[in-house]
């Protein structure tokens, strides 16, 4: 049968709306499907960073394990400044729409990250055209217009903010980004207050990684101190929890969840994720500026990790959420930075181009021992 032009977009028309019913069926029947989100589900949300390619392709595993195993997701890299707004005046919205009615889909809890931070940051932001950095007067102007129409525009839809990521140093000072060089310490107060007026529900987060380091942890107490005093709406600290197999100290670990909570921080575990492979520096954290040379010696299990190696993954994997059910009167939600092995980003940081471990799926998206480890800690089992 040969199709005339029209005959055959009204059948390509059906099919693809039939194709995509399908995946639509498949995503909820995924999503009533027994997974971690429900083994938790009386301790806190289990949550995932999402890659703004894959939903976009909707790559059928990759969804049905969003689907099954989360129910709250962050967007890894698409809702950063250099994503929504690449050039001055231009906004895209496309990734974070689809974020948010993925997320509706789901009926999982949805994390904005992130409103201002130093990295991903265009260069616009902070010099004029002519290469000067902005005033004081402008980037305050540009850093409110920029959480007032983006925080108002998914008012009500997006609940939680990471609104200021990563202003401390690796001192005991606040990192000297553009921010704090050209606004001072007050910037941080401003971001909050701003993303506040836009949506006085929203959870509001203070974000940053090797936060279980006294010396960050008390920068950061000492301004939420403050903070409070002043009645900035700062509700909940970000631990990304970056960790590896050595790292970091749990005891440490511990007494920063009680520390900020004893402030009345709700804690939100952000960017949970395990560096199996050779540690040549110390305390990297997450500082996306931080570079090593590619050795083998750096990259020894390009084929698959040893049984040794994965049994300490499992260990120090249960180690960590025995804690986090310890503390899950304080703990808001535990979120991995990503669902499979693949497309994590420590398999290129520090060094390019290693194969790294460090999540709960496979390159395949299979369920690994660490997953099994922690599903069997989890206090609801299926039926
Ligand atoms: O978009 C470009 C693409 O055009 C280009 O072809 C490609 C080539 O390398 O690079 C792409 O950009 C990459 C970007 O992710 C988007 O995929 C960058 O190279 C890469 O460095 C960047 O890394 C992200 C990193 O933030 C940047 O700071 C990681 O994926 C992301 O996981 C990571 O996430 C951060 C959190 O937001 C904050 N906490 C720390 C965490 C880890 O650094």
């Amino acid at each position: 049968m040969t199709l005339t032009r029209r005959q055959f977009l009204i059948h390509a028309a059906a099919a693809t709306t039939s194709f995509a019913s399908l995946k639509a069926i498949a995503w909820g029947k995924a999503a009533s499907e027994f997974g971690l989100k429900d083994q938790f589900k009386d301790d806190f949300y289990i949550g995932t960073a999402l890659s703004g390619r894959k939903i976009r392709e909707a790559e059928p595993r990759y969804m049905s394990r969003i689907g099954r195993e989360f129910n709250a997701l962050t967007m890894e890299n698409s809702m950063k400044w250099e994503a929504v707004r690449p050039q001055e005046g231009v906004w895209r919205w496309e990734n974070v729409d689809r974020f948010v009615a993925l997320g509706e889909k789901l009926n999982a809890y949805r994390v904005g990250h992130v409103l201002v931070w130093h990295a991903q940051t265009p260069e616009w932001v902070f010099s004029k055209p002519n290469g000067d950095l902005r005033s004081r007067k402008d980037l305050a102007g540009l850093m409110e217009a920029h959480i007032q129409t983006y925080v108002d525009r998914y008012k009500g839809r997006i609940h939680a903010w990471d609104v200021v990521n990563e202003a401390i140093d690796g001192g005991k000072a606040w990192r000297k980004s553009h921010w704090y060089n050209i606004l001072g310490e007050g910037y941080i107060d401003r971001a909050f207050n701003c993303a506040h007026d836009a949506d006085p529900k929203a959870h509001l987060i203070y974000n940053d990684y090797n936060m279980d380091q006294p010396h960050k942890r008390e920068q950061l107490l000492s301004y939420i101190r403050r903070a409070k005093k002043r009645g900035v709406p700062i509700h909940g600290v970000g631990l990304q929890s970056h960790v590896g197999l050595s790292f970091p100290n749990i005891d440490q670990f511990e007494q920063s969840i009680e520390a900020f909570a004893a402030e009345g921080m709700r804690i939100h575990i952000t960017e949970l994720d395990m560096d199996v492979l050779p540690v040549a520096w110390e305390h990297v954290g997450a500082e996306i500026s931080t570079r090593f040379e590619y050795s083998k010696e750096l990259n020894p299990y390009p084929n698959g990790l040893p049984m040794d190696v994965e049994q300490l993954m499992v260990e120090r994997y249960v180690q960590f959420f025995k804690l986090f059910l310890k503390h899950r009167d304080k703990i808001d939600r535990v979120t991995f930075w990503g669902v499979g092995d693949g497309e994590s980003w420590k398999n290129d940081f520090p060094v390019i181009g290693r194969t790294n471990y460090p999540l709960l799926f496979d390159r395949d998206y299979k369920k690994k021992k660490c997953y099994h480890a922690i599903a069997a800690l989890g206090h609801t089992k299926p039926q």
